[in-house]
């Protein structure tokens, strides 16, 4: 987790979203150790209600907050990182919604899974798994 907020180079004051964002500990993380601001968006509501009571927990409500919801109908125009843990055909499908809504030079770092099609700016090796950079717009390959 906290490889892939250094690896975005998530600077105090910047905006990140966690597409699929779990019990919230990447926009938790990305707030209380990088100085973000973190939006997640998760479609199960009892891990809404869970990251909801650890934001609330930690006093992070100005900072932080998470989004019942389908990441796919999502406003994430503002973002300047984007965070990415869900499998290959969902980044697929969520590529083109990265590409339109996105300005040039947001940082989009994927767990595990590539985006297909881009080439990713930098990857990190973990023990056993890998993390993708990818910078908009993205280079395409084919
Ligand atoms: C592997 S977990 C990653 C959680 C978190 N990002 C992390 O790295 O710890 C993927 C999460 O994405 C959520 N998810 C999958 N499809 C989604 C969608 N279309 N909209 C919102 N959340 C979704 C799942 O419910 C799950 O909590």
């Amino acid at each position: 987790m906290r490889k892939m907020l250094e690896l975005a180079e998530l600077r105090s004051g910047e905006l990140l979203y966690d597409l699929g964002s779990g019990d919230g500990r990447i926009i938790i993380m990305a707030a209380k150790e990088f100085g973000a601001h973190a939006v997640g968006i998760e479609l199960r509501e009892d891990l809404v209600q869970f990251t909801r009571k650890k934001i609330e927990e930690l006093g992070l409500l100005d900072r932080v907050k998470v989004i019942h919801g389908d990441l796919m109908q999502a406003d994430i125009h503002d973002a300047d990182v984007v965070t990415l843990y869900l499998t290959t055909t969902a980044n697929e499908k969520v590529a083109p919604k990265l590409e339109r809504e996105l300005r040039p030079g947001v940082r989009i770092v994927s767990f595990c899974f590539r985006m297909p099609g881009w080439e990713p700016a930098k990857t990190m090796n973990l023990e056993t798994r890998t993390l993708y950079l990818y910078t908009l717009p993205p280079v395409k390959v084919r």
